[in-house]
């Protein structure tokens, strides 16, 4: 018989409950994982205020990742899978001491990298190497611009853009520009003009632009590309607590993007290119998740990590998150 400790956000803003139960036995194809650590995003706080694009229904168990080892498998899943140290981006879910992960979506975690790490980069890290890689393309020689560059996305993007010979800037608040420097970047203050910051260092604007924080930032970002550059956005942070319809935020944003592909189009954009990211739990995200674990493996990219704090003091690590005071991922052990 295994119990099964859970978090459950219970209703809208919360309240946030440890519950207990039995874990049933794994469904066809499912797996059961003793979870070893999971990751707090930012999806989780949005998804505490209801406010997530894919928000799922309360009550729910938040855990948008987790690492662990295989325990136990349902029908029509290799045996040889039990005690295999696994990974899962699961988007719900993960803050459990056990949980059902369907065995397809399980990617193999390297033992030399500690438990903590490897949760902190699975949606982090995918989402910073699909931005930097598959969307941006950066290349040597370019400057990015990376929005929150000492948050848990941020921190990565700043590595991995300058891993591929670009120069970095790196909007943060003041208190964290020691710790963006420290990554490689050149830090700004998000309190201050950003744009005229941007202008001063970069006098004939940027490549490439990271931007996570809505459809105001948006267009400032846009503001500052170079000819030929591009602006990715993949988030609206800044929108988070917004009450009303889970998609309000959203279409503001969609609609610069949408309306800078069009003047694209009409050949009235420099060259300049808008984008909008949204990872997606497919296998081109477990692919990317192998590599990003090879490139943690092999020392090529830190993953800094904020604070780590027992499965039960999940209510705590939200208001962590919301109250942003550390660098990189707050992770929760079972
Ligand atoms: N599209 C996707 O698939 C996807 C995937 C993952 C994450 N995301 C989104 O990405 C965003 C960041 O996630 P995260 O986990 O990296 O969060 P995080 O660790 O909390 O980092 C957020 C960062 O934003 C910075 N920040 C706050 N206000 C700012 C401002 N006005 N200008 C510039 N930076 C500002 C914070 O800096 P200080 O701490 O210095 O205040 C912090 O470092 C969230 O909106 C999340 O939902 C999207």
């Amino acid at each position: 018989m295994t119990r099964v400790r859970e978090i459950v956000v219970v209703a809208k803003g919360g309240p946030v409950e440890v519950r207990e139960r039995i874990a049933a036995a794994p469904a066809a194809g499912s797996a059961l994982i003793e979870v070893e650590a999971s990751g707090v995003a930012f999806a989780d706080v949005h998804m505490l205020h209801g406010t997530y694009p894919a928000q799922p229904k309360f009550p729910f168990t938040p855990g948008y990742e987790l690492v662990g080892k295989v325990r136990q498998v349902g029908e029509g899943v290799p045996a040889q899978l039990v005690g295999r140290r696994v990974a899962a981006l699961t988007v719900t879910g993960g803050w459990r001491s056990f949980a059902e992960v369907p065995a397809k979506s399980l990617v193999p975690v390297p033992e030399e990298i500690a438990g903590p790490v490897a949760a902190a980069v699975v949606l982090n890290g995918i989402t910073a190497y699909q931005l930097a890689h598959q969307v941006a393309k950066i290349s040597a020689g370019q400057t990015v611009l990376v929005h929150g560059a000492s948050g848990g996305v941020g921190s990565l993007l700043v590595q991995l853009a300058l891993n591929a010979g670009a120069r970095v800037l790196g909007t943060a608040s003041a208190a964290k520009h020691p710790a963006v420097r420290e990554l490689g970047a050149e830090p700004i203050d998000y309190r201050g003009d950003v744009v005229a910051r941007v202008r001063e260092l970069a006098p004939g604007g940027v490549d490439v632009v990271f931007d996570h924080l809505g459809a105001g930032s948006y267009a400032r970002s846009w503001n500052l590309l170079a000819r030929n550059g591009i602006v990715v956005g993949y988030g609206s942070a800044s929108t988070y607590d917004r009450p009303g319809n889970r998609f309000l935020p959203y279409l503001p944003l969609l609609g610069r993007v949408l309306g800078y592909r069009l003047r694209g189009l009409l050949g009235a954009a420099n060259g300049r290119r808008a984008s909008f990211y949204g990872i997606r739990p497919d296998m081109k995200a477990r692919a990317t998740l192998v590599a990003v674990f090879e490139l943690v493996r092999s020392g090529q990219l830190e993953v800094p990590i904020a604070e780590q704090l027992p499965l039960v003091e999940a209510g705590a690590a939200l208001e962590k998150m919301i109250s942003g005071r550390g660098v990189g991922k707050i992770v929760l052990i079972p």
